[in-house]
């Protein structure tokens, strides 16, 4: 089965074809980075209109690449949430365009099933398994049945780890994205230079929850309250102790859902899981098994969207393709757990 996968939660446009779930026949990412890159951030306005600009050349050049057509194309998959809506609706609108002009049904996608399921894509992955979802728009800790059955179990209550790395990579004045300069900055600090806030919450309350915003502050206002004698305050070290701290948080949390759900195995995806430092860490870890997916299929892209919509039992017909929305959350605001919807 030949799936045309599109994604364009973010600020990255991505159309892929996949066959049979795992056999990446193209998979064409169009970055916006230097768009963005002097804003220091993500500008929404910006994400939709170049979403637009390339999104139906992606499509062509997509197709092209597999050397095959819209004849061959049984489904067509698209990200529908959660994300940036303006930028959600541009591979929505392309999505529902095509299959009901071309009479191939719609496979709607959550991104974070297409992040989950791009540790399996290559090397197909045993369930149930953990995921810990990690990147510039969310952190959870996921429970796993199947690609198309996800138990949300922990979220962050504020900010995302990798919009963390963003947020004091723009404090320092690193550019954007944070997470790639600070992950090679780290690897020559001394992480012990600064011990910044484990923050872990109130285990009744929160136990597998996260919160990033008191890390996030420390290093960026209250460094000097952190810093251990000998320490030297630069930027090396900063990074690098920063790291271990979100490291240890993030290998608490897993722990903790480890012995609540009696589940061994954890896959961590999301723009985050291409860190170095925390490959290493979790490799370390001999209490568990964890897996990460390909350095070239961390960031955003439609390869992982076109993969779990093989698994996906619920689709639209070219017909009513044209019903399809697109929703910037994966749940409500204040409700840190529920079943991942598509
Ligand atoms: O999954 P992704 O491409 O987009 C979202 O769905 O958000 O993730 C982007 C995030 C950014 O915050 C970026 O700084 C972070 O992933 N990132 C990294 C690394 N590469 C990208 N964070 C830490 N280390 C990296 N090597
Ligand atoms: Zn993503």
């Amino acid at each position: 089965m030949i799936i045309l996968g599109i994604e364009s939660s973010c600020d990255d446009t991505s159309v892929a074809i996949v066959e049979d779930g795992h056999q990446i026949r193209a998979n064409i990412v169009s970055s916006q980075e230097k768009f963005h890159a002097k804003f220091s951030g993500v500008v929404p306005e910006i994400a939709s209109r170049r979403h637009l600009e390339v999104i139906h050349f992606l499509v062509e050049d997509a197709l092209a690449e597999a050397g095959i057509t819209f004849e061959d194309v049984d489904k067509i998959a698209v990200t529908n949430r959660p994300g940036l809506v303006g930028s959600l609706l541009v591979g929505v609108s392309a999505a529902k365009g095509y299959s009901y002009a071309k009479g191939i049904p719609l496979v709607p996608v959550n991104h974070l099933a297409g992040h989950l399921f791009s540790v399996s894509l290559e090397k197909k992955l045993e369930y149930p398994l953990l995921g810990l979802l990690i990147s510039g728009g969310h952190t959870v800790l996921v429970k796993s049945e199947s690609p198309e059955d996800i138990q949300i179990i922990g979220s962050t209550i504020d900010d995302a780890v990798g919009e963390v790395y963003d947020k004091i990579a723009k404090y320092f004045g690193l550019g954007y994205p944070g997470g790639p300069v600070i992950d090679k900055l780290a690897q020559v600090g001394d992480e012990k230079a600064f011990s910044f806030p484990r923050s872990l919450l109130d285990k009744k309350k929160h136990l597998l929850n996260f919160s990033f915003s008191g890390i996030k502050t420390a290093v960026i206002h209250q460094r000097e309250r952190f810093c251990q004698s000998g320490g030297s305050d630069n930027l090396e070290n900063i990074a690098a102790s920063f790291q271990a701290a979100v490291a240890d948080i993030l290998l608490e949390k897993v722990r903790r859902a480890i012995k609540e759900t009696g589940i061994k195995r954890v896959a961590v995806a999301g723009g985050v899981s291409a860190n170095g430092y925390l490959r290493e860490r979790f490799s370390q870890a001999h209490d568990f098994s964890s897996f990460f997916p390909p350095r070239s299929l961390c960031m955003d892209n439609g390869a992982m969207i076109a993969g779990v919509a093989y698994y996906m039992s619920s689709e639209l017909s070219a017909a009513e393709s044209i019903t399809l929305d697109a929703y910037s959350r994966v749940v409500e605001r204040s409700q840190f757990t529920g079943r991942l919807k598509n």
